[in-house]
């Protein structure tokens, strides 16, 4: 057992929770050790020591898993099979209550091993609740359709069914969240679920497990194996009895997993990696767009797949739009999680640390200049820290301007036109999300309907909510996250023919 960090900032129930160690594995509604006893040891981000221990399973685990998950899909007179979508949107708002009732352990648990100031974790547990809510309200209203076929005596109708045993492969910037966005639907749908959580965040997702379990889901309906992706996430990806990956993380995994999945022809659904364009013209109301740039790229720390990473300000208005967002990057109070004036944590791992400084490094090298941050801050020696970082005198072919950095940098650069601004936007191999602020309406959707991105916020930024559709264009990757559209990707349409000639 480690020593509990900020132990005198955290709820009794906490506590105890992080006392049962090594946390385990779920499988077939049982706790249990890794097939092989392998553990991993997750550090604190604020501090860098460890506090955790988690059972990690591999390809033996993740096949007992599936195998369960199989027993479970395939046999229709299981009482998840047999489920009325009444009954199951009840299940779905027992664990949305149980989520709601944890909301403390739960964002202490997310501050832990993730970093992020406990006011974003607590936010964090809110929208999945949200999902999980909305999420309950569509069973009982999946639904297939009559057809209008022309052959005559012939009635053809539609059901939509589950897609049977799905693999969910998350990453670790919102582990609550991202557990949501791929159970909440799945679930709903009626699908058998087994989570892989990222080896950086494995906490939450024993808790969010136990809460399952406790919200009386039938055994084994979500299982949890806890691993490396290497071994653990492309077992599950391999692996022939499972029908369905829906994965968010990087391109370069989502092309290894898209690779993976060819054998038993896998429906696959990646959200991937951004390099989001943010775009203030001359008109824009300033006062509204320059914070709301600051937070587009520092919020969560930049570990926000849909960041405003690439800043693109009308000529006119540059150098007030860059000294208001630097002024705003250099009051965000950088430090701890647990500290309650903290407005932006740590990176989460030594790895994404030392990946996102190459960055900065990488910059500098290729001739960009730092206007604020770009270093750690003096007052924060030990933990992942960066500061705010943006450059600027940066060019579209620089890598901080094409690759995706996933820490708080940000690159600003002056456009002149729209059809200027708009290629530029576009010449990326990204395509999640855009940003653009004009008090011109039909600029404003012009230009929407020209950047290819899957997402468009008009004078606003990083607004999500159940009911709204979020996805990749290009190698953002493909499928839709929330909506009815999700559904799409957790479901099989079933055409049926019924002969009616007498
Ligand atoms: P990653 O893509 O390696 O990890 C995401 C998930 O995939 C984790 O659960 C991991 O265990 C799993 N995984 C890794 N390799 C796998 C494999 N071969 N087969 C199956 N599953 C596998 O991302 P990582 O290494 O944590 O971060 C590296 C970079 O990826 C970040 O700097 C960022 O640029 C990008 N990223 C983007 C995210 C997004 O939401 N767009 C989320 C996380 C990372
Ligand atoms: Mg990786």
């Amino acid at each position: 057992m480690y020593a509990i960090p900020h132990r005198d900032k955290l709820s009794a129930s906490t506590v105890q929770f992080l006392e049962r160690q090594p946390g385990r594995l779920f499988i077939a509604g049982q706790w249990q050790p890794s097939a092989s006893g392998k553990t991993l040891v997750k550090d604190d981000p604020a501090t860098g020591k460890p506090f955790y221990e988690a059972f990690i399973g591999d390809a033996e685990d993740v096949d007992r898993a599936v195998r369960h998950a199989r027993a479970i899909f395939d046999d229709l007179h299981h009482p998840w099979r047999r489920m009325t979508p009444l009954e199951r949107e009840r299940l779905l708002h027992a664990l949305a209550d149980r989520i709601e009732a944890d909301k403390q352990t739960l964002a202490e648990l997310i501050t832990l091993e993730n970093g992020k100031p406990l006011s974003a974790a607590r936010g964090e547990v809110t929208s999945t609740v949200n999902m999980f809510r909305y999420y309950a309200g569509w069973p009982t209203k999946i639904e297939g359709d009559v057809k209008p076929v022309s052959i005559p005596d012939r009635l053809n109708y539609t059901l939509r069914e589950p897609v049977g045993v799905v693999g969910a492969i998350i990453p670790w910037n919102f582990p609550l969240s991202m557990i949501a966005w791929k159970l909440a639907p799945a679930l709903a749908a009626g699908n058998v679920v087994i989570l892989k959580p990222a080896e950086q965040t494995p906490v939450t997702a024993i808790r969010f497990c136990e809460l399952v379990q406790e919200a009386g889901l039938p055994a084994g309906v979500v299982q949890l194996i806890n691993g490396y992706g290497e071994t653990a996430g492309a077992a599950l990806t391999a692996h022939p009895g499972v029908d369905k990956i829906a994965f968010t993380g990087s391109t370069e995994v989502g092309k290894i997993i898209l690779r993976a999945s060819a054998g038993n022809v896998k429906r696959v659904s990646l959200e991937l990696g951004g390099k989001s364009p943010h775009i203030i013209f001359d008109d824009a109301d300033l006062a509204r767009a320059i914070p709301t740039a600051a937070y587009a790229i520092f919020g969560n720390a930049g570990q926000s797949c849909n960041a405003g990473s690439r800043l693109f300000v009308h000529r006119r208005v540059y150098e007030e739009v860059v000294q208001g967002v630097a002024q705003r990057a250099r009051l965000i109070k950088v430090g701890p999680g647990f500290a309650p004036e903290s407005e932006m944590g740590p990176l989460v791992s030594a790895e994404q640390f030392e990946r996102v400084t190459r960055y900065v490094q990488r910059g500098i090298e290729q001739g960009a200049r730092v206007r604020v941050g770009g270093e750690r801050p003096a007052y924060l020696p030990e933990g992942y820290f960066l500061a705010p970082t943006i450059f600027e005198a940066v060019h579209d072919d620089m890598d901080i301007m094409r690759e995706e950095i996933f820490g708080p940098v940000l690159g600003v650069t002056p456009f002149e036109s729209l059809e200027e601004v708009a290629a530029r936007a576009n010449d990326t191999q990204y395509g999640l999300a855009a940003g653009i602020w004009t008090r011109d309406i039909s600029r404003a959707h012009r230009l929407a309907a020209m950047l290819r991105a899957g997402t468009v916020w008009i004078n606003c930024y990083s607004q999500f909510d159940p009911a709204s559709p979020f996805g990749g264009y290009k190698q953002s990757g493909f499928g839709r996250e929330m909506g009815h559209e999700v559904l799409e990707h957790y479901t099989e349409v079933k055409s049926v023919w019924v002969g009616l000639a007498s």
